[in-house]
């Protein structure tokens, strides 16, 4: 029989989204399906009474984001949003979609900024900006900046802080450091990058929500090792950083010994690496020389 109430529908969209190959074994399906429901009636999530009769139209809403879902569509496509660090941010199709792995990046820092006088901050590949505008919203002292070489998504972080009220980061675009104005040079506290570091050959493997949904030059820069932007993200920092600031980039667990030996090359000090609880991404944090 067709379900009708919340807990059944729920119930139904979870063994969907559980059968589904086509998005991240990790995210929790239940939550997402609570997520969606919400949206659907227009509630908040903790208000759902599971014994709630949907009605029809509802209901069809509801099965055709969860089918879209489990054809791989990223969550916050479907709702047009992301809480990002506590802040909603919107998202569109066609850009990259932040991940909440990225927090630890935000995380680590805030973390090296305590203590430091009206600092100075660049988020380099900053997409639509998640990391520059959590950065800046936490820190109204700081001057950041936020360089990307896609427009579009300039765009949107740009739309993103006038919606958020965060007038202390600023956009460009531009080719890594290509897009900051030369008055920066040697004054930055921190850097931060999630830059694209998937090679070339292992694009075909990522599920479908990421190779379907975001443009490729976002994942890999489409090199053997997949590591030109972030080599190029090392060996622009020194020039930028004042000395004891901070390089931390985000990637994957098999790329650390292998950034960490690259930032050591680059004259940086190696300070190691920082996970999040659930493992999900790391940081890896190197200083300029004092
Ligand atoms: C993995 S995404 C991360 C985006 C953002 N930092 C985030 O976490 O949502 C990588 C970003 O690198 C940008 N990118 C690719 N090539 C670039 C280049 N040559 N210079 C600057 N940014 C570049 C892409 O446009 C994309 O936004």
């Amino acid at each position: 029989m067709e379900p009708k109430k919340v807990g059944a529908l729920l119930d139904l969209a979870e063994r969907v989204l559980n059968d589904s190959t086509q998005v991240f074994d990790d995210h929790d399906h239940r939550s997402e399906a609570e997520e969606l429901m919400a949206s659907v009636l227009e509630v908040d999530e903790d208000d759902l009474d599971l014994d709630e009769q949907v009605p029809r139209r509802g209901r069809e809403r509801f099965l055709s984001l969860v089918a879209r879902r489990a054809g791989g569509e990223p969550f916050p496509l479907l709702i047009g949003f992301i809480n990002f660090f506590g802040y909603d941010l919107r998202v569109k199709p066609g850009m990259f979609v932040p991940r909440p792995s990225s927090e630890l990046l935000v995380e680590r820092g805030l973390k090296k900024l305590t203590g430091r006088k009206n600092p100075v901050v660049v988020d380099v590949a900053t997409g639509t900006g998640p990391i520059a505008l959590a950065i800046a919203a936490e820190v109204p002292s700081a001057e950041v900046w936020g360089t990307d070489i896609a427009k579009d998504m300039v765009k949107l972080g740009r739309s993103n802080a006038r919606e958020l009220e965060i007038d202390n980061v600023r956009f460009k675009v531009g080719d890594m450091y290509g897009a900051l104005p030369p008055a920066l040079e040697g004054r930055v506290d921190v850097i931060t990058g999630h830059v694209p570091y998937v090679p070339r050959e292992e694009l075909e493997d990522l599920p479908a929500e990421v190779r379907e949904y975001e443009p490729v030059y976002t994942l890999s820069d489409e090199t053997d090792d997949g590591l030109f932007l972030m080599r190029m993200a090392i060996g622009g920092a020194a020039r930028w950083l004042k000395p004891g600031g901070w390089l931390l980039l985000e990637l994957s667990h098999d790329l650390e010994k292998k950034v960490r030996r690259m930032n050591m090359k680059a004259g940086l000090e190696d300070q190691g690496a920082a996970t999040d609880e659930d493992d999900l991404s790391i940081v890896v944090e190197a200083r300029k020389p004092k």
